[in-house]
This record gives structure tokens, C-alpha cells and sequence, in this order.
């Protein structure tokens, strides 16, 4: 980009590992949909914070008169500048900064956006327990929300049945997602030398969470098959919806079709979005 290429084609060219296996996660405008269509008193100003590529800021740009894409990272900001210029989105203003340290003025926001960050947030803080860090993380962000206003959040579930299994989202150890606390704890301190700080949750959990951030309204929908490609929302219950994004031939295709029969495999999914209200 530097050399002045366009955005679209330095990704394209870009041979990072990690990243040539997560293209679509900067381009894919789906993830911006269901913020979009979040029921708000007024359509003015959307925060997405935790922009990274900015992919959901370009999204709400559609929307929302203007939008926020508060980023901690110096070179996801210089990223996102580059590409809102290139793309014509002046509405969009990036901001540097670490979500824990708002700079934003209460009541300022018609929505805000919180995908795949909050299990990040208490990275951020090296004091305090993990979940009094996220709460009060919400709670800020209930402060910034105008009266009316929504939140959306988008983030996996702890309970999805790969976490059984050994595999471990955010890079933690294997099975450390499911684990209690304490030994998720004792086990990532021996071996990766610190703690376990990057909580998920199950659907009743992140409920209670948000109630007493003050938000209402509750309401946390499995997304499918994931939140980095999200190509339908489902109720929890809705277990046929879950069973329809499995791969068949998996080894443990008959225990997830029995869990399909149960009804209980949606609350096993892989990631929820959860909305709410101020
Ligand atoms: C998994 S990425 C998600 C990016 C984007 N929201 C998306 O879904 O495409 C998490 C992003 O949150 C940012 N982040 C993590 N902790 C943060 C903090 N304390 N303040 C601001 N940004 C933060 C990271 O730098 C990273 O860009």
C-alpha cells in the first residue's frame, strides 16, 4: 500500500501466513450485517470498536451518518485510513486508542460494535479479575450509548463442542476454554508462563454479563457456521440450523446428529451474536 497499491490487491499479494488464510475476514461485508440491521432510536453515529481491517466500519458506512473504527494497533490504523481513502469513506474516523481508556464523550453513540474483542479486553489491563475487567469494559460502553441506543457483540461460545475436543480459540492451551477458571489458569501459567485471561462464556453467562453492565433487552443467537463467516443467525434452540453447517463425514458426525435429535446442539455452536439494548 505504501507503493501505492490499492488495498484489495496489496491483501491479495500479502504472503503472511495467517493472513492468506483469513482474507475474507478483512472483506467480508456480511460480518457488518446484522449491526446493521440492530433497531436504533436514530441512524447518526456507530462505533466499531476493535476495528482491525475495518471491515465493519466500511459496513455501517452505509448506514450511519458517521462512524467511529477505534483501533489499539498503530498499523490496523494506518491500514484503515488508507483504505477508507481509497474506498471514498470520509464519514468513517479512525481513532488510536485502548478501548479501556474510552476517549468518548456518555452518550455519544447510536450503536456500538464489539466483534471478536471483548474476550481480548482484559489483555488490556493487567490488574483485575478477567470478568470485572470485561464488566466494566460494558459498562463504559453503556455510558457512550445514547438512550435507545444498541450494542451488538460478536464472540465465541465457551461450551462449543471443538473446545472438548483440545481446541483452544485464542491460543490458550488445549482445553483451557472449558476447564474451571482456576485450572485453566494453573495450566496456562505452566505452559505458556502466564495467566489465562481471555474468558469466553456460554449464552446464559454473556446474558447476565451484559444485564449487569445495564443493558436489557437481551439476546444472544447462534451465528453460522462462524462469526468470521457469518451466512445466517439462528435461535439457540434451533438445533437443525447447527447440524446444517456440519461437515457429515467428520468422525463425530453421529454424536453431533444425536445432540442435532436432543435439540441441544445450537447451545454447543461455535459463536454467538448477542444485541442489546440501552
Ligand atoms: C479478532 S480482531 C477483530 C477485528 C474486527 N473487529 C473484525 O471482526 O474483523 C480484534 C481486534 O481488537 C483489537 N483490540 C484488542 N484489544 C483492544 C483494546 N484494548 N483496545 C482497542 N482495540 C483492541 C485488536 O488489535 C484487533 O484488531
Amino acid at each position: 500500500m505504501t507503493r501505492g497499491q490499492h488495498w484489495r490487491a496489496a491483501l491479495d499479494r500479502l504472503d503472511l501466513p495467517v493472513v492468506a488464510r483469513k482474507r475474507s475476514w478483512f472483506t467480508n461485508l456480511r460480518k457488518a450485517a446484522l449491526y446493521c440491521e440492530l433497531p436504533t432510536a436514530a441512524a447518526h453515529r456507530a462505533l466499531d470498536l476493535g476495528a482491525g481491517s475495518g471491515v465493519i466500519a466500511a459496513g455501517l458506512a452505509a448506514k450511519y451518518a458517521r462512524v467511529v473504527a477505534l483501533e489499539q494497533e498503530g498499523d490496523w490504523c494506518a491500514f484503515m485510513r488508507r483504505r477508507f481513502a481509497q474506498d471514498g469513506l470520509p464519514q468513517i474516523t479512525v481513532l488510536q486508542a485502548n478501548c479501556l481508556d474510552l476517549p468518548l464523550r456518555d452518550e455519544s453513540f447510536d450503536l456500538i460494535c464489539v466483534n471478536g474483542v471483548l474476550e481480548w479486553v482484559p489483555d488490556a489491563s493487567a490488574e483485575g479479575h478477567p470478568s470485572d475487567v470485561q464488566l466494566r469494559f460494558l459498562e463504559s460502553l453503556h455510558r457512550s450509548l445514547r438512550p435507545g441506543g444498541a450494542l451488538g457483540v460478536a464472540i465465541e461460545n465457551r461450551w462449543f463442542f471443538e473446545h472438548f475436543l483440545g481446541s483452544a480459540p485464542h491460543g490458550e492451551p488445549a482445553f483451557a476454554p472449558v476447564l474451571p477458571r482456576r485450572l485453566a489458569n494453573w495450566l496456562t501459567r505452566h505452559l505458556q508462563g502466564k495467566d489465562y485471561r481471555n474468558w469466553i462464556y456460554g449464552w446464559r453467562a454473556y446474558g447476565r454479563l451484559l444485564r449487569q453492565a445495564g443493558f436489557r433487552e437481551v439476546s444472544v443467537r447462534q451465528v453460522l457456521p462462524t462469526y468470521h463467516d457469518p451466512q445466517r443467525t439462528a435461535e439457540l434452540r434451533d438445533s437443525r440450523a447447527t447440524a446444517a453447517f456440519l461437515d457429515g463425514s467428520r468422525r463425530l458426525a453421529p454424536l453431533l446428529n444425536m445432540l442435532a435429535r436432543l435439540g441441544v446442539l445450537g447451545f454447543l455452536t461455535h459463536s454467538f451474536y448477542i444485541a442489546a439494548r440501552k
